[in-house]
């Protein structure tokens, strides 16, 4: 027994949760049990809870400073002890938020009609907001073996050498596949893009999601100064903060990281910080990392879980590979031979279950789901109860 308990659960009522108050809007029926969006149902560590009702107690919530010791000491201090990674306050900037972030990146770096890479199966949102700032989907799938994902380092350097493909978003560890990517990986990946202009994005949020934490590895350890990269990350996921505004980026090129600064700033007028995440950031990186091993400790057992009741019950139905990273389950259903649509509805209709269709991670279809099971053991069990009963009658009818 650990010294947190993770199995207490969480109450979301009346706290307008989307998880929770926006699943049947979204998946069109009442009564689900959501495992979709990425965000927690565990409660924040203790150190969180008690700066914020400090800092609430001092009634003052006015314009607030990001630039300031306390913010930079709280980062390097997180990176150096759990990393070995060490960081100048110069090199961080704080930012409203990841997405943020990468939107502004793509928009300084591309015009409209250019080429961004990413890989699928991808993180929607890239998808979505590449669509929705007018760049072209530059897709470099991955390419699925007995190990796991692989990177296409071939048909990556193709992509890269066209002329009108101008930034890379890279996502490490990797939303959905759970993927952590090798030294290796990234020496390859950062030399390709170098030889050809690619500018790199290296979105991070999920870095302390790593299992073991030591095979972390992150772009910034191979960035120097002038790089054309730039790292992304925050507290959201590993936190459960994602609704208090707040990230940061790292960048070792001063020219740019003053242009982004700068837009942030003046075009978009964001330039204060949300005092609040301030004062979570820094309790957080200060005093919770005991808490982050402890919980990932409990999602490994999460993951283990659903392996077993996997190999047990629904082997002959679905692939599932405990991952290295995240506290999200990617689920395949190649083996029933059934379509993305029968199987989404099925989960919704027949199981009462609403996870993530593999579908909007992809370009066109993906027999997989998303399970996110940063939740209590109990639930997780009531949702492998309704996927298995999804997959029991699904199968059953289809067959006839
Ligand atoms: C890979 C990845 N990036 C970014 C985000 C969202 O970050 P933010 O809320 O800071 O924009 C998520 C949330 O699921 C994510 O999985």
């Amino acid at each position: 027994m650990g010294k947190y308990n993770f199995d207490k659960g969480a109450s979301r009522e009346g706290t307008y949760s989307v998880q929770y108050e926006g699943t049947d809007a979204l998946f069109g029926r009442k009564g689900l049990e959501p495992f979709w969006i990425a965000d927690m149902d565990i409660e924040i560590a203790e150190p969180i809870a008690e700066a914020m009702k400090n800092r609430i107690d001092n009634r003052i919530f006015g314009y607030t400073i990001w630039q300031n010791p306390k913010f930079y000491g709280a980062i390097k201090h997180w990176w150096h002890s759990r990393f070995g990674v060490d960081l100048e306050d110069e090199e961080i900037s704080y930012a409203p938020s990841v997405l943020f972030t990468i939107g502004e990146v793509v928009r300084q770096h591309t015009e409209t009609g250019d080429g961004v890479i990413i890989t699928t199966p991808s993180y929607n949102a890239f998808i979505g907001q590449l669509k929705g700032n007018g760049r072209k989907i530059v897709d470099c799938p991955f390419i699925e073996d007995t190990d796991g994902y692989q990177f296409d380092f071939n048909n990556f350097e193709t992509l890269c050498k066209k002329n009108d493909v101008k930034v890379y978003i890279h996502c490490n560890p990797h939303n959905p596949t759970g993927k952590v990517w090798t030294r290796r990986e990234l020496e390859k990946i950062r030399e390709i893009c170098q030889q050809n202009g690619v500018f790199i994005i290296s979105d991070e949020i999920h870095m302390d999601f790593v299992r073991p934490k030591e095979n972390f590895v992150s772009m910034v350890e191979l960035m120097e100064e002038g790089d054309q990269v730039l790292v992304t990350t925050g507290l959201g996921k590993t936190f459960n903060l994602a609704s208090l505004p707040h990230s940061y980026f790292i960048s070792r090129d001063k020219k740019f990281r003053t242009a982004l600064n700068q837009a942030i700033g003046s075009k978009y007028g964001m330039g204060a910080a949300n005092s609040l995440a301030l004062t979570a950031v820094e309790a957080a990186y200060n005093e919770c990392g005991e808490w982050v091993d402890e919980l990932n400790d409990y999602l490994e057992g999460n993951f283990q879980l659903i392996e077993d009741y996997i190999d047990q019950h629904m082997s002959d139905w679905l692939t599932f590979k405990k991952p290295e990273a995240t506290y999200l389950a990617w689920i395949g259903y190649e083996k029933t031979g059934l379509d993305d649509d029968t199987v989404h509805k099925a989960l919704v209709e027949i199981g009462g279950i609403a996870v993530s269709p593999g579908k909007i991670y992809d370009m066109e279809k993906n027999q997989h789901f998303r399970f996110n099971v940063a939740s209590n053991r109990e639930r997780i069990k009531i949702g492998l109860e309704r996927i298995h009963k999804t997959f029991e009658e699904i199968t059953k009818i289809t067959a006839k």
